[in-house]
Order: structure tokens, then sequence, then C-alpha cells
């Protein structure tokens, strides 16, 4: 048995729904993969969950909301270096903070801290890999350690595990992905009747809709996705500032409607390809007209999915996975599956 111990960062929807299936999955983590997975710690900005001991749901939160007052287990103060003294490397920090695509904090400082002491790290936040890709890939590639983020690149939909391992050997020579669930809902409910405003309301009242949806329906989201994605399977230094970016906000409803007329679907398109001649790669995310052969021409509601062409392996097309925090929570831990796992 193989024990394995991580530090949470950032206790919101994504970090409360990865230590709750953390929990339920425990038995059938120990019995297929031999791994004793154990939260030792959640970091919050004002101090830290901690008491020397795997830590559970119920030491951290009460009645749905974050228990500190009190609570034995809880540090005021106590910063998230302070966490490592006395641990040995080789566990994993589960970095679930907000994604701040401007700076990379807080998720830049805590996951090199992380690698700076030996562990490997997991993000289901965009920021410090859409601000710092390339300082971070270099800091696990020189300290050893294991970088992964499908949470962050579409979560329960696998983008990295399908172009970096399943696509191994082939040259890429595009991707095309509808990366953004909420988005896709929207635009699903337009194509059955409702106006922009209507079906962003309706997905709001089902808490598929953030209360500000700014990064979702102007396109920042899938700008990152695809960004990280294409960062990651074809080892690019893009920045964010390098996608073209328009998304759906205030969408006309008889574009959407019209295309529907015509047999076709309107889906917010995050593409990467070739320039002109070969030349650097090219990032856009707009919303595009796809025609019923398209092979993300089905994906509907919450769902998302990507195709990536290849020289050798020809279309290579994936759909569906859970888009909530759930779903990232379980992409969290197949990441963690897959660094600690024995080999066969
Ligand atoms: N929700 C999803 O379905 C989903 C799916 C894939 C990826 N993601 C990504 O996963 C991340 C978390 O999403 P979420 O839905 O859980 O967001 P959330 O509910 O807003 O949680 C973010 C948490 O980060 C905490 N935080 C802020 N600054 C911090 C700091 N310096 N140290 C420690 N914690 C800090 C916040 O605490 P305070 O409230 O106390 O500031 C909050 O609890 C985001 O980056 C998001 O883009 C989310």
């Amino acid at each position: 048995m193989k024990s394995v111990h991580l530090v949470v960062t950032g206790f919101g929807n994504v970090g409360r729904a990865f230590v709750s299936l953390l929990r339920e999955k425990r038995d059938d983590l120990t019995r297929r993969y031999g791994l004793e997975i154990d939260v030792v710690a959640v970091a919050k900005a004002d101090g830290c969950f901690f008491n020397g001991r795997p830590l559970d749901v119920r030491q951290i939160s009460k009645g749905g909301s974050l228990w500190t007052a009190g609570n034995p287990a809880w540090r005021e103060g106590m910063s998230f270096g302070d966490l490592f003294d006395g641990w040995e490397p080789g566990g994993c920090l589960v970095e679930c903070t907000l994604s701040d695509l401007r700076t990379g904090e807080p998720g830049f400082s805590y996951i090199s801290q992380a690698f700076r002491r030996g562990w490997n790290a997991v993000a289901a936040s965009k920021g410090a890999l859409v601000v710092s890709f390339r300082e971070l890939k270099d800091l696990a590639a020189e300290t050893g350690l294991s970088l992964k983020f499908s949470g962050a690149t579409a979560a329960a939909l696998p983008t990295l595990d399908v172009g970096m391992f399943s696509l191994a050997g082939t040259r890429i020579e595009s991707i095309q992905g509808i990366l953004n669930g909420t988005t896709n809902y929207i635009l699903t409910r337009m194509a059955e009747g409702l106006d922009y405003d209507e079906a962003l309301k309706e997905a709001q009242s089902k808490g598929i809709a953030e209360p500000d949806p700014a990064n979702d329906v102007e396109g920042w989201d899938s700008a990152s996705k695809i960004l990280l994605i294409t960062n990651a399977c074809l080892d690019g230094d893009h920045a964010l500032r390098d996608v073209h970016v328009k998304g759906i906000a205030g969408l006309s409803a008889d574009f959407v409607r019209s295309a529907a007329r015509e047999g076709r679907v309107v889906k917010l398109m995050a593409t990467a390809a070739p320039g002109r001649k070969g030349g650097r790669w090219s990032l856009d995310v707009r919303p595009s007209v796809l025609n019923a052969t398209h092979p993300l021409f089905h994906v509907s509601g919450t769902e998302k999915g990507i195709t990536f062409l290849t020289d050798s392996m020809g279309t290579v097309t994936v759909t569906g996975g859970r888009s909530s925090p759930r779903g990232a929570a379980a992409a969290m831990l197949k990441d963690i599956i897959n660094i600690y796992r024995r080999p066969f």
C-alpha cells in the first residue's frame, strides 16, 4: 500500500467536491490502485485546517459553511509554507483556488512552493498555468515532479490525456473544441427558441452559469483552455493575448435560429491550427456554424467535446464528461491516481 499525502488549496465548490469524492472513493482507491490517499491540510488565505492527522470534510465545514471559530483543526494565520515543515517530500498539492487570468495568483505561489518542497501538483485553477506555463513546466522538470491539470482543461472531458498520451507519436494538425459547458447550454437553449437573455437567466437559475457569467460568455474560459491544451500538447509558448476571442454575449437569436432552420448549429468553437504556410499556430474562440457532418455537431447542453486532427491516427473526437465541481474533482483525482499508481 502506498500512502499519499495531499494539501488542498482553496475550499470552494471544487475543493469541497474533491474532499467529499476522496472520502467516497477511499475503499476503491485502496483496492484497485493500492493507494491510501489522505488530505492532511486545507489552506485558506487566512489560515489552514491542520491537526497533524488526515482530515475529513466534517473537520473543515459544518452545515455547508467553513468551520473556523472553535474548530481544533483550524490554525488562524498558519501559512501554506509552514505546512510542509515536518513532512517528507512526495505528496501532492491539489490547487482549487480562483483562476486569476491576469496575475496567476494565488495558484502560482502555491504550485511553485509545492515544487520547491518536493511535492507534485494537480490544478483545477487556470490562472497560474495561463500566465506562467513555461516557468511551472520547467520547474517541474528541474525537480523531477509532476504537474497535471486535467481539472483546468475541460475537467471530466479528457483533453490533455488524449492529446499528450493517446496521440503520442502523431503530428497534431489542428484542435477544435467546445470547451465551455455554460455557453454550450445557452446556445442549445437559443436553438430551441429562447433569446440570449432568457437562456442566460435560465442557466443562472439552474446554477449552470455563475451570477457573473463574463468569463464564460465573453469567451475567456474557452480561450484559457485552448491555450493550455495547445501549449501542453504541442509544447507551445502561446500567451492569452495571442488568442483571438469573441464570445457569445448578446448573440442574436436570429443568427442561431436561422442556422437551426438550415439543419446547422451554432457553437462556441475554440480552435488551434497552424497559420498560413505552416507558420506559428493561430488560436481563436468564436461562435461558429457547424454542419451536421461535423464531429462536434451533436454536443449539446452542458456537454463539451474536442476533436484532434492528426497525420497518422486520423480524426480523434471525445465528447461528454460532467461539467460541474464534482466533474472537476474527479478529473483531479484521476491525475493523482495516474501520478502514483504502479506501472504495469
Ligand atoms: N466550478 C467548476 O465546475 C470548475 C470546473 C473546472 C475548474 N474550475 C476551477 O477551479 C477553481 C475553483 O473553482 P470553484 O468553483 O471551487 O471556485 P470557488 O467556489 O470560488 O472557490 C475558490 C476558493 O478559493 C479560495 N481562495 C481565494 N484566495 C485564496 C488563497 N489565497 N488561499 C486559499 N484559498 C483561496 C476562496 O476562498 P474565499 O471565498 O475565502 O476567498 C474560495 O473558497 C477555479 O479556479 C475554477 O476556475 C471550476
